[in-house]
């Protein structure tokens, strides 16, 4: 590749040859993603060795593709959890549906600036439309509006930043935020980042379910306003990351409105099962909050990146995010044209909206529907097959797609069941045909298998299960 004048410049019959051979190994590493492990062995000696063989100096001269090639997938790739294959139950996964791949590279290529509408109001209004059919999935009204973000956690803290600018005075250090105690981490961080101490967020208890408690929920704002703060922002959860728990939305909506709070919904898991008629039923209310977060890289399936934040008043975004400068492009009056730095904290940014517009297109929304309806009733499926394993408990009930459930048998005192359970999660992960992870609930050490990789059918389950059952077999031999 160094023969050009410009070597920063390849030639067209150069550039083909670079794309035939990436894409010979990106189909092969995908179509050998059933049988590759689920996760490498991060306890293994020697991996702080292979990564340490991968740190490098800034290079003079340029390297031969095959070579970089050869490095990426046989080197770095391996050595990771394999958060595409369809073994992939841990955290809150998505698996990262092809056509995005093909749209990160059309749109780099291309390399439009869609930060402001004048300069490609094209491509801007590609991913104008993908905001609206998010809108539409979670019951907006035509009214409403929002931004791609890189993931949830940017989502959450645009929403506090917003919620902030719209309720409380430029001196906002008495507001205060209301999240329960299964609410994604990343809120209290967006409130840190937002500038509130981090006692400005109350953790409100939940119920047997998971959900946030609404009598306490009322009884703490009260008390705070009584104690002279602020209260000015509620985040509920569709699908908390512990357990998948759904908050009364609704309910939760009816305490917003009494006491004249932001109404944020953290949907990043859940909010894509709206398309689905279970969802649909278990996430009533959702259209009622003044924001949602919304994770394409978990629900829809995308790779990872993908996040989105809906309004139901794109206005507020403005208000909270709009700035100028006498060397910016021409900015809309019209509020259909919308400049995406005039609504978010982003100026210069890739052109995200094609790694959505693409697949849905492709594949039209019913493909995602229906693999959305068959990973809610895998993770029923799974919930019933570990009820019939002795001695095991099942902790949360899948709301959506996950369960977390552990292993408690006789003969073991509370405080050892932990401790056994994490050599349960350790023997399922060391077989490498799955890999899921744990969490604490209420002092109880749970394992939780969370279904959301299109990739992931019952055969995948099917294994999980029996990995689960050989491990409880082997475990139960050792004795306590
Ligand atoms: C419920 C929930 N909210 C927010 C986040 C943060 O999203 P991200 O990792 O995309 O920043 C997650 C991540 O798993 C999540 O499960």
């Amino acid at each position: 590749m160094q023969d050009h004048t410009y070597p920063l410049e390849p030639s067209t019959d150069q550039m083909r040859v670079m794309v035939e051979k990436a894409a010979e190994r990106v189909i092969e590493h995908i179509a050998s993603l059933p049988r590759q492990p689920a996760s490498y062995d991060e306890h293994q000696a020697d991996t702080l060795a292979r990564v340490h063989a991968l740190a490098e100096a800034l290079p003079e001269r340029g390297t031969d593709l095959d070579g970089l090639l050869d490095l990426l997938f046989q080197e770095a790739v391996p050595l990771s959890y394999n958060t595409a294959a369809p073994g992939y139950l841990a955290y809150i996964p998505g698996g990262g549906v092809f056509p995005s791949a093909l749209a990160d590279f059309i749109a780099n290529a291309v390399n439009r600036y869609v930060g402001a509408w004048i300069a490609a109001p094209g491509l801007v209004q590609l991913e104008l439309n993908v905001v609206r059919w998010f809108c539409e999935i979670i019951g907006y009204p035509p009214s409403s509006g929002g931004i791609l973000t890189s993931g949830g956690s940017m989502a959450n803290f645009t929403a506090v930043v917003t919620a902030r600018r719209e309720h409380l005075p430029d001196d906002f250090l008495a507001g205060t935020i209301y999240t329960s105690d299964q609410t994604h981490h990343s809120v209290r961080k967006a409130a840190v980042m937002a500038g509130f101490p981090k006692d400005n967020v109350r953790e409100i208890a939940t119920n047997e379910d998971y959900e946030i408690n609404l009598d306490d929920l009322r009884r703490r704002i009260s008390e705070d306003r009584e104690g002279g703060l602020q209260p000015f922002m509620l985040v509920t959860s569709a699908g908390t990351t512990n357990t998948g728990a759904i908050d009364d939305l609704g309910g939760a909506a009816d305490v917003a409105e009494d006491e004249g709070l932001w109404l944020h919904v953290d949907a990043a898991y859940g909010g894509f099962f709206m398309l689905t008629e279970r969802g649909r039923d278990s996430m009533r209310g959702i259209e009622r909050a003044d924001s949602v977060a919304l994770d394409p890289h978990k629900g829809l399936f995308l790779p990872y990146g993908n996040g989105s934040l809906l309004v139901r008043d794109p206005e507020a975004l403005r208000r909270a995010h709009t700035s100028f400068a006498d060397y910016m492009p021409e900015i809309q009056r019209d509020t259909d044209l919308v400049d995406f730095c005039e609504i978010s904290p982003e100026l210069s940014r890739d052109f995200r909206g094609l790694r959505a517009w693409l697949p849905i297109k492709l594949f039209g929304i019913d493909a995602f529907r229906s693999s959305l309806d068959e990973k809610l009733d895998l993770a029923q499926w799974a919930t019933d097959q570990l009820r019939e394993v002795p001695d095991m408990e099942i902790l949360a009930e899948p709301q959506l797609s996950l369960t977390a459930f552990r292993w408690a048998p006789a003969g073991y005192a509370e405080d050892k069941l932990n401790d056994l359970n994490r050599q349960l999660l350790t023997c399922v992960n060391a077989r490498q045909n799955v890999y899921i992870t744990g969490t604490m609930l209420r002092d109880r050490f749970a394992l939780r298998i969370c279904v959301l990789s299109f990739r992931t059918h019952r055969d995948r389950m099917e294994q999980c299960i029996a990995d689960i059952r050989e491990c409880v077999e082997e475990l139960a031999q050792q004795g306590p």
